[in-house]
């Protein structure tokens, strides 16, 4: 099939990449020229793994193009996926300018037929909008308006888009209904369901299955929290919590906070998605507050320690991405903590595998980025580790010690064992655990 994608960020480039994989020729537009011309040039412009060798391989074979002139890209297109920025607008709905511009742009230049796919995570009544723009300048008869939400986790982006748990398809119209799962039949061959839903199912149960699992992570950090207090090991509670099948272990780890480009938007615009229909959905409303609070704990812990006052010391920081195997930092609880640590006087010294250089423009140069995870314990008070990166799950205990000013760890995720932390002799400090002292 030919295909079309407009917006070519962690989700849009991923989409354009795995469709060509599957033998589609497709044409990946972005407003960014710049980005354009390095991925024409070859340049992956996001860390996402696996992602450079279907790039490449795509690439080279004139399956996968970039431009960004959006006209040129979907003349032949029979399927159009909009995977633009959903960001908040003030009040924390989601902002649809994007969408709908490029659906007024569309409206001016569509010819024939397409299949107009929203991939993007939008309100439900979104693809309704977007209808209503594009019959502004079209027959009806020349296009159908799809929801097609998109699950993939950044980090494992390329496995999830090419062997999707399921794929949602919100469609009323045989159509289009025909053309998409033809189109995604090749990526559930294991049996994976394609589910067909009305429009405005699909759009909800994006939002539904993103809070939920935001709703999860509140919940155990909130288990975890309460463990400390009562003396209680939430790695323990968690272990026997997830053998219950009805609960399950996936997503029961506490921490310091969900955050990404995801999550603290969905739920935010789905409470407003409910209060603009007069309903007080409460439960969102408690996550938002304890997801705040949590991003606020490691600080917290730290400030403790050293008597509320970090002028002088040095704080090292393991890990800035808001999660492992991306540079993505958008809403990151690094960038909280980091904030916080910087306001009590402290120097921050970091180091992320991937997302150094998106942190290097924030904070005004304050953070000295370190070359590697080592270089950052360097004559410095205390480490605080914030994402979970393989990397740091087995460090040299002899050379942090040698490295650190005072053998100090606060953990953010609980990477390591108590009892080894005991025996290797440093004071420790994790989530929903005692402190080793
Ligand atoms: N990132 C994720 O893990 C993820 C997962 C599922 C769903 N989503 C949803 O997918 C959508 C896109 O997310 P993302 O993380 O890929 O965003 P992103 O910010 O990484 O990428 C958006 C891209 O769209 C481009 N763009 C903006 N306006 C444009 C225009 N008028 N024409 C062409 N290109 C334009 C930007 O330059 C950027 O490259 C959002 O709604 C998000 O909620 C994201």
């Amino acid at each position: 099939m030919n295909i079309a994608v407009v917006g070519t960020g962690y989700v849009g480039l991923v989409t354009g990449t795995c469709f060509a994989e599957m033998g589609n020729d497709v044409i990946c537009i972005d407003i960014d020229e710049k980005k354009v011309k390095r991925m024409q040039e070859g340049e992956v412009p996001i860390y996402e793994p696996g992602l450079d060798i279907l790039f490449e391989r795509n690439a080279k074979q004139g399956r996968l193009q970039f431009t960004s002139c959006l006209a040129e890209a979907v003349a032949d297109a029979q399927i159009i996926f909009l995977a633009l920025p959903t960001p908040p607008d003030e009040d924390g709905s989601a902002d649809l300018k994007y969408i709908l511009g490029v659906a007024a742009d569309l409206s001016k230049i569509i010819k024939d037929y397409k299949v107009i796919v929203d991939k993007s995570t939008v309100p439900v009544g979104t693809s309704e909008k977007v209808r209503a723009v594009l019959s502004e300048g079209l027959d009806e008869e020349l296009f159908d308006v799809v929801a097609n939400p998109e699950f993939l986790r950044e980090g494992v982006a390329v496995d999830d888009f090419l062997k999707p748990e399921r794929v949602v398809i919100g469609t009323n119209s045989e159509r289009a209904r025909k053309i998409m799962t033809q189109l995604y039949r090749p990526f559930v061959r294991q049996g994976n369901p394609i589910i067909i839903m009305d429009e405005r199912s699909a759009e909800m149960t994006k939002y539904a299955s993103n809070s939920y699992l935001a709703a999860r992570i509140s919940f155990m950090n909130e288990i975890a929290n309460l463990c400390e207090k009562v003396g209680a090991n939430v790695n323990m509670v968690r272990k026997g919590m997830g053998s219950d099948s009805r609960i399950g272990k996936r997503f029961l780890f506490p921490g310091v906070g969900y955050g990404g480009s995801c999550f603290p938007k969905d739920v935010q615009a789905l409470e407003k998605t409910a209060e603009k229909v007069d309903y007080d959905f409460k439960i969102l409303k408690t996550v938002m507050q304890v997801n705040r609070r949590q991003k606020q704990v490691l600080a917290e812990k730290i400030k403790a320690y050293f008597g509320q006052n970090l002028k002088g010391k040095t704080i090292a920081v393991w890990g800035l991405a808001f999660k492992p195997n991306t540079d993505d930092i958008r809403e990151a609880p690094s960038l909280c903590i980091i904030e916080e640590l910087l306001k009590e006087g402290a120097i921050v010294k970091a180091f992320d595998p991937e997302a150094m250089e998106n942190v290097r423009t924030q904070f005004d140069g304050q953070v000295v980025l370190a070359a590697d995870q080592y270089e950052a314990l360097i004559s410095a008070d205390a480490l605080a580790i914030i994402t979970e990166w393989s990397v740091f799950r087995t460090p040299s205990f002899k050379v942090m010690k040698e490295l650190l000013k005072s053998p100090v760890i606060f953990d953010g995720r609980n990477l390591y064992e108590l009892e080894m932390m005991e025996e290797q002799g440093f004071y420790y400090e994790s989530i929903g655990r005692d402190k080793v002292t």
